[in-house]
């Protein structure tokens, strides 16, 4: 049934034989559908400048509205290279399939000519991106609960793309402007168009490295390893990014640069956690949160894929739920569980020999 719906986007001509292949497919069996070019021009105003939402590497979005009243982003694909085709069959493929409230559904689309259209839900609150960097970051609306509640979203719908979605899908761009909000801050995380869909457990080999820099997990620049622990880095440098808006990489005076976890570990090894959070939100935090957060963001971001946990893991130990187990979680664990007192972090910076020993493996890159 799938086999033929990729189909209809590349082999049948004219959305009447789209139409008619797509009711083929038992008509209401399928959670999108398909538009004609015809309603997504009328909707984006002839893909207008002055709805464009923004540009990514495979093509721009736009806003629009359909003749129900309806808020939709319409991405346009770039010109129809091999790659944009193969980006759009495996969206079209992915998104068809997945539900989760913190994933970002397809709502439909259009293929026909040279024209490839992806249609989504409009997210009113536009990226997360947006609000830690860009234009609406003045207006401060990401408070602390609002940042932890998008923190635990997108955890969660990577959670359900590693461990629910059959098969197992790995997103490979996971970063703050694939992270949606919708109109009450509800994380969706979006664009699968890197994703691969892989059989349950197995990790492979690619000679494409994609994804972007800074939040590229180690071994996946280097050697293409790609597997659900590549997310997990990348997620883990998001939530960095989510508590103290400091951007993935930085340029330091003489041109080097510096990553958001080789900015952050030093101040958690000196117990300066408070450093981290954005300057932006004053004292308005909750120290215990941002300390659990920054402990989860750093064991996402260990340099050994092993050493990282599932995001399954990640979701409960965000929500406290989780045990901090391994030896060398100790320290994190011991910190964490300490409220803000400034003696009590003096003890953190300086903690007895083997705890440091430990510490260090799981913080010092
Ligand atoms: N459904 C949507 N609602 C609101 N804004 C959206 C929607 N989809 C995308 N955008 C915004 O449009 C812009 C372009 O998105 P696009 O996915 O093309 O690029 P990107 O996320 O920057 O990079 P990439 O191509 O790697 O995903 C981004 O700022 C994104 O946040
Ligand atoms: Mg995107």
């Amino acid at each position: 049934m799938l086999q033929r719906c990729i189909c209809c986007c590349f082999s049948l001509e004219g959305r009447e034989a789209a139409r008619r292949s797509h009711k083929g497919h038992g008509g209401g069996g399928y959670p999108w559908e398909i538009y004609t070019l015809k309603q997504l021009v009328h909707a984006t105003r002839n893909f207008h400048e002055d709805n464009k939402l923004g540009e990514g590497g495979f093509g721009t979005v736009y806003w629009g509205r359909t003749d129900k009243g309806v808020e939709i982003a319409v991405k346009r694909l770039k010109a129809m290279t091999a790659k944009a085709e193969m980006e759009f069959a495996v969206e079209v493929e992915v998104l068809g399939r997945v539900r989760h409230k913190n994933l970002l559904s397809l709502r439909g689309f259009y293929a026909g000519g040279e024209e490839r259209l992806i249609v989504y839900d409009y997210m009113p609150n536009h990226s997360l991106l947006s609000h830690l960097h860009g234009r609406r970051s003045a207006d401060l609306l990401l408070d602390w609960p609002r940042r932890m509640q998008i923190a635990i979203g997108a955890a969660e719908g990577l959670a359900y793309l590693h461990h629910e979605a059959s098969p197992h899908i790995i997103h490979r761009d996971v970063k703050t402007s694939n992270v949606l909000l919708d109109a009450d801050f509800c994380a969706k995380v979006a664009d699968f168009g890197f994703a691969k869909l892989i059989p349950e457990g197995v990790s492979h080999l690619t000679t494409r490295v994609k994804g972007t820099l800074g939040y590229l997990a180690p071994e996946y620049a280097m050697w293409g390893k790609v597997a659900e622990s590549c997310d997990v880095y990348s997620f883990g440098v998001l939530l960095l990014e989510i508590v103290s808006a400091r951007k993935p990489i930085e340029k330091l005076p003489g041109g080097v640069k510096r990553d958001i976890v080789q900015w952050a570990a030093p101040l958690v090894e000196k117990g300066a956690w408070e450093r981290i959070a954005d300057p932006r939100l004053g004292e308005r935090f909750e120290p215990a949160e941002l300390r659990n957060a920054v402990a989860v963001a750093l064991r996402c971001t260990d340099l050994n894929p092993d050493n990282r946990p599932t995001m399954k893991e990640a979701v409960e130990l965000l929500k406290g739920r989780g045990l901090w187990k391994r030896t060398k979680d100790v320290a994190v664990e011991k910190a964490i569980g300490e409220e803000g007192d400034e003696e009590e972090d003096a003890g953190i910076s300086e903690p007895s020999q083997p705890e440091r020993q430990s510490w260090k493996t799981t913080i010092v890159r």
